[in-house]
């Protein structure tokens, strides 16, 4: 098969499109078609070598798919072969989805939405999975209550204002320009903030009368952290989803006890041994989809042998919707 190998660290260009052996799916195991490969900022971190706990090369990148079953391997029950599914590589595995065909335990498959094409489908489970925990289970949000949105026209950006809008929440969202924010009001955001223009900081006291923000969710680490902090309400509720820039914050704890504030993080694929609270979040999740009340946004699409222009895109800033890629 066809597969992006990652033979060292390092830009974009380690991304390389190879002939590989198939997989062989283990007992226990399911052997799928991949339809689409989801990126996901995190395979940016673990190319460059900055994830923790993110796997060693030589490595096939990639940790969501949406695929057909193709064989079931011993021991395999409750998906038939032909079964559209979401699947979840281990992301510390060697062998990811950036591929043709991934061999997968049939414990980490969900039923792919059937109202969603293939390609939103392969756009909807960690971005909506992850929106979802960080506003509820983390962020505590509740309806009335106003939320801060970072990168809001990215993957989980744009899922989180679909959420928060359905949760009732007062959404700020930010983003690096006015194309990307003209696009994220669409989505029910209801103040927006260029974040390369303006200062947010300042925009936030502005627009909440200087009284701040309930919830944040911040996905860039670094001053971007700091700066969040003194956006927060009292009560408020930092979320940690993401460090883009790979700055690693910390956070001043006198600052959060003088402000009756709270720093909480948010880890999706450590959650993945709760199937309790996954399958909560899904039955949510696949709900507001049947009543067509959210919709995955389907950034670029890319053949799976140009997965290092995606990636240069991502970094660059680009990107609108969650970007995946095509395998061929
Ligand atoms: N905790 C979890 O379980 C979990 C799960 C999924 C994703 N995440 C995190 O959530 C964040 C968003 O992930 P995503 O996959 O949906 O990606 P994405 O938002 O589609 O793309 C990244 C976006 O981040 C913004 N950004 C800010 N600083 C950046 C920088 N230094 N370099 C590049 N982009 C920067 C850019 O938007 P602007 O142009 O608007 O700045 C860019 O478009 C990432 O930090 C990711 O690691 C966490």
């Amino acid at each position: 098969m066809k597969a992006i190998v990652v033979r060292q660290y390092g830009g974009p260009e380690v991304l390389r499109y190879e002939e590989v052996p198939d997989p062989e799916p283990k007992p226990g195991e399911v052997l799928l078609k991949v339809r689409v490969a989801g990126f996901n900022y995190a395979d940016v971190m673990m190319r460059m070598g900055f994830y923790k706990g993110g796997p060693r090369p030589p490595y096939i990148p990639g940790f969501e798919v949406c695929g057909t079953v193709i064989r079931l391997c011993h021991g395999v029950t409750g998906v038939q072969e032909g079964a559209r599914v979401l699947a979840f590589p281990d992301p510390s595995a060697t062998v990811g989805g950036y591929a043709q065909l991934v061999a997968i335990s049939a414990q980490r498959l969900f039923p792919a939405p059937a109202s969603l094409s293939d390609q939103e489908a392969g756009a909807f489970p960690i971005v909506f999975l992850t929106a979802y925990m960080a506003l509820r289970m983390a962020g505590r949000a509740a309806p009335g209550k106003s939320v801060l949105i970072h990168s809001a026209g990215g993957g989980v950006g744009t899922a989180a204002v679909q959420i928060a809008k359905q949760l009732g929440l007062r959404i700020f969202a930010t983003a690096s320009s006015d194309e990307k924010l003209e696009r994220v009001k669409t989505l029910g955001a209801d103040a927006t903030i260029n974040y390369q223009r303006d200062d947010f900081v300042e925009e936030v006291r502005r627009q909440t009368s200087g009284r701040g923000i309930d919830v944040i969710l911040e996905m860039v680490g670094g001053e971007v952290f700091d700066k969040s902090l003194q956006c927060l309400a009292p009560l408020g509720r930092l979320v940690a989803v993401g460090i883009a820039s790979a700055r690693v914050p910390k956070a001043d704890v006198a600052q959060l006890l003088y402000g009756n504030l709270s720093v909480v993080g948010i880890h999706l694929g450590k959650l993945f041994n709760r199937p309790d609270l996954i399958g909560e979040a899904l039955e949510h999740l696949n709900r507001w989809i049947a009543e067509k009340k959210i919709k995955p946004v389907v950034g670029p699409a890319f053949p799976l042998r140009e997965a290092a222009a995606a990636h240069a895109l991502v970094s660059d800033r680009k990107n609108y919707g969650k970007v995946i890629l095509l395998p061929e």
